[in-house]
C-alpha cells in the first residue's frame, strides 16, 4: 500500500546491482510511494543490464558514475538535477565492496591495497558523494541522505574482516558530514544498520548462511528483509522524520539489543 510519502520528490539511488539488492527495493518503492528517480551504478555493474529492467519499470534515468570518481560524481549530481527537473531532495548511499572478503583473506592478514580499494568504494564515497553535492549546493533544504551500514562497526565479526573498519568509518563520516549538511543547507544524514541480508554483497561473505540463521534465531522480530530495510528508508527520506540526523540507526529486528535468545539457548542444548 503506497500513502505518497514521497510525491513530487526527487531521488538518486546508487547500489541496484540486481532484484536482490537492496537499493532496489527502495528504489521500487520509492517510486511507488510517488518520487522521481535517477538510478547509478558503476560503469562495470551497467554491462550486467539488470539495472535497465528496473528503470524501465519506474521511469527511472540511468546516469553511470563510479563513486569513488569526483568527476563522475559531480556529472551525476548535475544531470540528475537536469532530468529530475530540479533539486534532490534524498539520496541513497548503497555501496559496499571488499575484495579482502570476495578472497576470503583472515583480518589479521589483510592485504593493504586491497584494504585501500574497499575504504575507498565503501566509505570514501560517501564523503565524496557529500562533498559534490554540498559544495555544488545540489540537495533541497529539508532532504534526506541515508548510508547502509553494518553492526560489525560497534562488535567483531571474524568474517566481515576490514568491512568492519569500514563501516566504522562510513558513520563517522555520515555523523561529521551531517554537522555540516544540518547547519549549512537544513538536509539530515543518517545510516541505517540493517539485518543480513540475502544480496550478491552479503552472500559473498564466508558464512553467510550459517550467520544469517543465527542473526534470525536471536533477533526477537527475526531478521528484516531487504523489503523491510527500504520501508524504513522511506521513512527517512519522507518529511515525517525532519529532525532526525547523524544517527546510526538499527533495523534489525532487535538483534543489536539482546544478548541471548532462548531459541539459541534451545540448540545448545540448554533446558
Ligand atoms: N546484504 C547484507 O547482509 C547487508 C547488511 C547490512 C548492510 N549492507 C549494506 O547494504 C549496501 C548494499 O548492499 P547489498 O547487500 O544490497 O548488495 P549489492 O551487492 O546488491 O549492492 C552493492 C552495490 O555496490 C555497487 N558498487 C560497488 N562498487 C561500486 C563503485 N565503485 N561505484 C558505484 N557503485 C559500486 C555494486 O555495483 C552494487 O550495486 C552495502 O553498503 C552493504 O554493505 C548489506
Amino acid at each position: 500500500m503506497a500513502y505518497n510519502l514521497l510525491k513530487g520528490k526527487r531521488g538518486i539511488i546508487t547500489g541496484a546491482l540486481d532484484e536482490n539488492s537492496i537499493a532496489w527495493k527502495v528504489a521500487e518503492k520509492a517510486h511507488e510511494e510517488g518520487a522521481s528517480i535517477v538510478l547509478t551504478n558503476a560503469p562495470i555493474a551497467m554491462r550486467m543490464g539488470e539495472i535497465k529492467k528496473l528503470a524501465e519499470k519506474i521511469n527511472a534515468e540511468i546516469i553511470p558514475a563510479d563513486a569513488t570518481n569526483i568527476e563522475e560524481l559531480t556529472n551525476l549530481f548535475s544531470k540528475s538535477q537536469e532530468v529530475l527537473g530540479g533539486k534532490i531532495d534524498f539520496l541513497l548511499h548503497s555501496i559496499g565492496m571488499s575484495v579482502n572478503i570476495r578472497k576470503n583473506i583472515p583480518y589479521p592478514e589483510l592485504n593493504y591495497d586491497y584494504f585501500q580499494k574497499g575504504i575507498d568504494v565503501s566509505a570514501l564515497s560517501l564523503h565524496k558523494m557529500l562533498s559534490v553535492a554540498y559544495k555544488t549546493d545540489a540537495m533541497n533544504e529539508g532532504g534526506s541522505i541515508v548510508a547502509l551500514t553494518y553492526m560489525a562497526a560497534q562488535r567483531t565479526y571474524p568474517f566481515y574482516t576490514d568491512m568492519a573498519d569500514i563501516k566504522a568509518m562510513l558513520e563517522s563520516i555520515a555523523r561529521s558530514f551531517g554537522y555540516h549538511f544540518g547547519l549549512n543547507k537544513k538536509v539530515r544524514v543518517n545510516t541505517v544498520s540493517q539485518s543480513p541480508t540475502k544480496t550478491t554483497a552479503g552472500t559473498g561473505i564466508k558464512g553467510f548462511g550459517d550467520f544469517y540463521d543465527f542473526a534470525n534465531a536471536i533477533a526477537p522480530l527475526g531478521n528484516a528483509s531487504a523489503e523491510d530495510c527500504a520501508n524504513y528508508c522511506l521513512t527517512l527520506f519522507s518529511d515525517l522524520t525532519r529532525m532526525v540526523t547523524m544517527q546510526n540507526l538499527f533495523h534489525d529486528g532487535g538483534y543489536s539489543t539482546t544478548g541471548v535468545s532462548m531459541e539459541v539457548m534451545t540448540k545448545l542444548g540448554v533446558e
